[in-house]
This record gives C-alpha cells, sequence and structure tokens, in this order.
C-alpha cells in the first residue's frame, strides 16, 4: 500500500479526481439564493412526480410515502401523480411461483398504499429495471397488478388506464390533465434498448425508434396551445452519476459501487472505467441512443415553448433550465445518490424524496421539492421557484 502511494503518478491522478469531484454529494445545492412563496389554498390544478420508488424495505419506517400519503389523503380530484419507473428493486415483478414474487409485489404495493383515498389521477410509467429479468412480461404482470388495485381507489375523474404506455410498448401519448395542461408519457428504456424493440410489437402503434422519434413529435407539435409536462424514465439532463458526475468515493473505491463496504483504492481503474462505463451503457447521457433521445426531444419542446420534463432514473432531487425548458429530475423515492451542480442547473440534492407541481393557473405554477423529515423550518421544502409556461 506505501508504494502505490509513493508514486507519482498515482498522487497527480488522484488530486486530478479530487478537483473534478469536489461538487459532488448528498448535501443541497443552489444556484443563487431562493424563497418561498404564498401559495393560494386552493391551486388551479397540482402534479406530483415520484421516481424510483421501488426499493421500499419490509418492516422498516417510510417517511417519504407516509408524508406523500399524508399529502395525497387531502387532495381534490384536481391533481395528479406520476410514479417515473423503476417501479420495483431491482428486477420486474416475477412469476407467482418464484421466490422473488412477494418480494416485488411488496415493493409495489408499497407504491399503491399511497394512494388508498387519493382522489386525483394516477400514472406510472416504466423505468429500466422494471424491464430486467422479466422482460415484457415482468412488465405486463406489474401493469395488471397496478390497474387492479388502482381501480379500487376514488375515480372522480373516471380513469380507466394507470399503467403507461400499455402492454411493453414504447408508444409516446398524451393524457388530458384538466383544460390547458397536458401529460405526455412514454417509455424511454424502449426506446434506448435496441432488444427491447425486437419482440413482438404487433399491438403498439410505435414499432421502430424512428417511428417512436415521429410519434413523440407528432404529440407535441398537436399540443403547441397546452402546458406540457413530459413524463418519461430517463432525464436529458442529469449532474449525477448518469450524467457523467462522479464522487470521490466512487472513482477512488470504485467497487463500493458494486458492495457498499469493499473499500479497495483502485484510483486509475475507477477513474477508467466510470468515464468509459458511462459512454457505453445506454443508461448514461453520452451514449449515442440517449443523445438521440435527448436531443430529438429538447429540440421538439424549445419549438414548442417552453414545457417540463419531469424523470426518474438518477437517484436525485434536480431543477434544471435549459434553453427555456424545465428539467425536473425527482428519482428518490427510495434511494440516494451523490449529485453536482451543470449547465443550467438551479438546485440540486441526493436526499430522498419527491417534487410537486402547483399550478396557479395553466401558464404559472411552483415547482417544489420536498424532502420528508428535513427542512422543517420551510414545511419540507427543500427549494421552490416559480416558472411561467
Ligand atoms: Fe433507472
Amino acid at each position: 500500500m506505501k508504494d502505490y502511494y509513493s508514486n507519482p503518478a498515482i498522487i497527480i491522478l488522484t488530486m486530478i479526481i479530487m478537483s473534478t469531484t469536489a461538487c459532488v454529494s448528498y448535501k443541497p445545492k443552489y444556484n443563487g439564493e431562493w424563497q418561498r412563496h404564498n401559495l393560494q389554498d386552493d391551486a388551479f390544478y397540482t402534479v406530483y412526480l415520484i421516481g424510483d420508488a421501488g426499493n421500499a424495505v419490509k418492516g422498516e419506517p417510510n417517511i417519504v410515502f407516509d408524508h406523500l400519503k399524508y399529502e395525497l389523503d387531502q387532495e381534490s380530484d384536481q391533481s395528479a401523480i406520476v410514479w417515473l419507473g423503476d417501479n420495483i428493486y431491482p428486477i420486474g415483478l416475477a412469476p407467482k411461483n418464484s421466490v422473488y414474487h412477494q418480494d416485488g409485489r411488496y415493493k409495489l404495493q408499497a407504491q399503491l398504499h399511497t394512494m388508498t383515498n387519493y382522489k386525483g389521477k394516477k400514472y406510472f410509467v416504466p423505468g429500466n429495471h422494471d424491464w430486467y429479468t422479466y422482460g415484457r412480461l415482468g412488465l405486463r404482470r406489474q401493469e395488471l397488478l397496478i390497474d387492479s388495485f388502482l381501480q379500487h381507489t376514488p375515480n372522480d375523474a373516471n380513469q380507466l388506464n394507470y399503467f403507461l404506455p400499455d402492454k411493453g410498448c414504447g408508444d409516446p401519448q398524451t393524457v388530458e390533465l384538466t383544460e390547458g395542461i397536458k401529460l405526455l408519457l412514454m417509455d424511454s428504456q424502449w426506446f434506448l434498448n435496441d432488444e427491447l424493440q425486437k419482440g413482438d410489437q404487433s399491438v403498439c402503434d410505435v414499432k421502430t425508434s424512428e417511428e417512436f422519434l415521429e410519434k413523440l413529435n407528432s404529440e407535441i407539435e398537436n399540443n403547441s396551445d397546452q402546458t406540457l409536462i413530459v413524463a418519461s424514465h430517463h432525464p436529458p439532463y442529469t449532474y449525477a452519476k448518469h450524467g457523467g458526475k462522479f464522487s470521490l468515493k466512487s472513482d477512488l473505491f470504485p467497487l463500493t459501487q458494486t458492495v457498499d463496504w469493499l473499500y479497495i483504492p483502485l484510483p486509475i481503474i475507477g477513474y477508467l472505467y466510470n468515464r468509459l462505463s458511462v459512454r457505453t451503457s445506454e443508461q448514461d447521457v453520452f451514449h449515442p441512443n440517449y443523445k438521440t433521445y435527448r436531443d430529438n426531444l429538447s429540440r421538439n419542446l424549445e419549438a414548442h415553448g417552453n414545457s417540463i420534463v419531469a424523470s426518474g432514473h438518477e437517484h436525485t432531487l434536480q431543477f434544471i433550465e435549459n434553453e427555456n425548458q424545465y428539467y425536473v429530475v425527482s428519482g428518490s423515492g427510495s434511494k440516494t445518490s451523490e449529485v453536482g451542480m451543470g449547465k443550467g442547473s438551479l438546485f440540486s440534492t441526493g436526499q430522498k424524496g419527491y417534487a410537486k407541481l402547483v399550478f396557479k393557473n395553466k401558464n404559472q405554477a411552483t415547482i417544489q421539492f420536498i424532502v420528508p423529515g428535513q427542512f422543517q423550518e420551510h414545511n419540507n421544502i427543500a427549494y421552490e421557484k416559480e416558472i411561467e409556461f
């Protein structure tokens, strides 16, 4: 170990790593001052955004879901919630005869139970983990469980479908939340992973990645007079590990990414592995499929006006403004991750929580990031900002 640290190349590399990772942590970060706003009691419409919530542990308290349920119980039907994927960790819903079935079922039901009294609209989109191991079949099992459970919750809005897109399709599609506000849902994992497009797509509107982009673009164009909330699992912009921002720990001790306690110092391997993997995995923003997805989505939204894109995937809360588009990362429903700041970042934190979009009218809203158990002086609000569409 002594020889290892007396090598000048190792010392220089360690210093480079330290300088590039210094600002990546679990702590909240702000670009400038922020302040609380007085919101009217009766919001025009409210949208809850929570992602990567599929890791509830049986027998352990869940402060995020308790806080969310408390808020949802008080909401009227002029509201909606979107669960942004990775609804079950680490694999999709196993068949009933599998030893993994009950665990997956518990993790999903922990989320569903937050909505037993909730009067608003309820939506789930899939994430990459929902596809793992069991593919389309696991996803379909999840869809059926969600749809059958939510049919028995308050349904003043006569909602029929809760898990979208249906049947393992990628299909970008738009639903109306209220007059003037629409929600565009799609399965970004279907687009990013070439293998998923090779199965039977006969029940799907969209059968190829080209058709996916065409449908996405036409949905954006056809709703140019609407306030548009885009909801899918993968964030176009993120400044944590999927966006190439690595913590000192993951660069110096890369094996801790797989096994929490494996603190073996491998700075060169860690530094190179992290920067290489972010370019070769379709789960990270530098992969060609990911770039195509992001560039196409951002370009078309920019032509449409101001929109908000809500995603999970990264286990953080982030608010980013780029080219007049608002990007919300809300992926810390049940997991946490270290995060930094980057182009357009106004706020980020690696703490558990969710986001809430409170509309004053269809063109004005306040985005809030809620961290249950923290920020007591601000009603658990870690950050908020007024935005316009
Ligand atoms: Fe994910």
